[in-house]
């Protein structure tokens, strides 16, 4: 019989903690809504005592998944323990994730405790975790840089005091895939009572190696859970991928042998859904999620594809979801067509007064474009859940001229704290003229750190999809805009950076 692997998402946890990619509550909700959807084991929601938001965002969602474990991070300490367990009280299945730092160079330079003080710290943790809950993990932080006789004393402790999920953290992407898997395997070996938890990997990409390593894990190492986050996103160059994994496991099951829960043909989906909120384009050669990633551009890989799929593909394009761009609905389809099209996509709104709002947008979209795709619907709902939070600044309107041999100029229109103002600026191109427009009123002083436009699909009447990265005083924050007029989804996507920038949201890295 083949072992159960279980699949572990921490997009809204450690993805969050990209720069620019944080989410709101109802953000988090729809991308929570669709992993359990896709049938994700474990949800780690986020790290309830980063903020008041966070803690909510836990909470609403350990209301309504009932399927997926729900799980937050805790540094180890008992407040942090204390407001995750309480931000987790809802769940029907919930986990208490705790950690600290083991290697020398963390617990020297960042914590400033000793050894002693550190594996006091983690048992205690993992004993106040279990008084919540008996579903506890483990992370010691920087495990692959910690010496093994410490790390062997801590694992042993806390699984003594209850941990049932041990988390083998290569939390700076330092490791090489078997030095990786056989430090997992010998520190299974060593610890007396390994037997009674879970293993479980970690990895980040620093080096590009996070999905080999975290097969090493379960392969060389005996791992039996892979932490993971969609397209990969999370700190620095991110996590292991989860579509990687997922699909590594199923197309060489002949050699993983393992059983996995995942729904993949909701793999696509879910990687557009959160590309679309966080505002990180997925490359077109990315792995399984990329737009080229079934693509047969060269004429003899052409010319194989059509005699037999399997001479070039390993994977279907369907088995992950890719649906070929279909046109779903048109100017003459009616709200119920609409309603069941939103069903099929997962989306659940959450009255019908916001399904006629959402059907609103879709006819005014259907007015001034012929073909409307999955894409497009799901952009306009985040539109509408974005337009129900008050925000300080919003689009109102825009007029823009461009001319060879001018410099462009436009007219931007939009209100600050409900009042409506107009301001009117050249640039060195529209988008350039759209931004000096907001900012002659706003006078932001941030720096604007990545402009990146990409058409949600495909033809020439695509919406664009306009994400603006903008920093002021240590903050990065990611503003998303759509529209069929890129200049206007551009000002959309900067209106909306510049609105999170106002929020003022202090958050705390767990792992600073
Ligand atoms: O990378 C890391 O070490 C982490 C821990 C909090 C598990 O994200
Ligand atoms: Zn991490």
């Amino acid at each position: 019989m083949a072992d159960k692997l279980i699949i572990f998402d921490t997009t809204l946890r450690d993805g969050e903690q990209s720069p620019g990619a944080s989410m709101t509550r109802e953000e988090k909700i729809r991308i929570a809504k669709q992993l359990e959807r896709m049938k994700v084991d474990v949800i780690e929601a986020g790290f309830a005592a980063a903020s008041q938001g966070d803690f909510e965002s836990i909470r609403a969602i350990a209301g309504i998944i009932k399927e997926s474990t729900v799980c937050s991070l805790s540094r180890a300490n008992d407040r942090d323990i204390a407001r995750a367990a309480e931000a987790l009280a809802p769940a029907e299945r919930k986990r208490i994730h705790t950690f600290i730092a083991t290697s020398a160079l963390h617990m020297e330079k960042k914590l400033r405790m000793t050894p002693d003080q550190v594996f006091e710290q983690a048992k205690q943790a993992v004993r106040y975790a279990r008084t919540f809950t008996d579903d506890v993990e483990f992370s010691p932080e920087d495990g692959s840089r910690s010496d093994m006789d410490f790390l062997c004393r801590v694992i042993e402790a806390v699984i003594k005091e209850g941990a049932t999920t041990i988390n083998f953290a290569d939390t700076v992407g330092y490791g090489v895939p078997e030095l990786y898997g056989t430090m997992l395997r010998t520190l299974r070996e060593r610890v007396p009572n390994s037997d009674k938890a879970i293993w479980s990997v970690h990895c980040h990409n620093d080096l590009g190696m996070a999905v080999a390593n975290s097969l090493a894990g379960v392969m060389i190492g005996g791992a039996r859970q892979v932490e993971c986050t969609i397209n990969g996103l999370g700190e620095r160059a991110g996590n292991t991928a989860l579509e990687e994994i997922v699909m590594a496991l199923r197309t060489r099951r002949d050699y993983f042998n393992f059983d996995i829960a995942i729904d993949a043909t909701q793999i696509v989906s879910t990687s557009k859904l959160v590309s679309q909120i966080t505002g990180f384009a997925v490359q077109p050669n990315k792995a399984v999620v990329g737009a080229n990633a079934f693509a047969h551009a060269s004429g003899i890989h052409q010319d194989g594809v059509l005699k037999a799929r399997d001479t070039y593909e390993i994977m279907r394009a369907e088995d992950v979801g890719w649906a070929a761009n279909k046109i779903v609905l048109g100017k003459l389809s009616g709200r119920n067509a609409f309603k069941q099209r939103l069903e099929e996509l997962g989306i659940s709104l959450d009255s019908e007064a916001e399904v006629n709002a959402a059907f609103g947008r879709f006819k005014e979209l259907a007015d001034r474009k012929s073909e409307i795709f999955d894409e497009d619907i799901m952009a306009l709902v985040s539109d509408e859940q974005q337009s129900h939070q008050k925000e300080f600044y919003e689009f109102v309107s825009l007029s823009q001229h461009s001319e060879t041999g001018e410099k462009p100029v436009a007219k931007v229109v939009f209100s600050m704290d409900g009042k409506e103002s107009a301001c009117t600026s050249n640039g060195n191109g529209p988008v350039d003229a759209i931004v000096n427009a907001i900012e002659s009123k706003v006078a932001s002083g941030a720096e604007l750190l990545l402009f990146s436009v990409n058409a949600i699909t495909t033809g020439t009447e695509s919406q664009g999809e306009v994400t603006m990265r903008l920093s002021k005083a240590g903050r990065i924050v990611n503003g998303v805009g759509s529209d069929l007029d890129i200049v206007v989804a551009s000002a959309k996507a900067y209106l909306s950076a510049l609105n999170k920038l106002h929020s003022k949201l202090e958050r705390l890295n767990p792992q600073l």
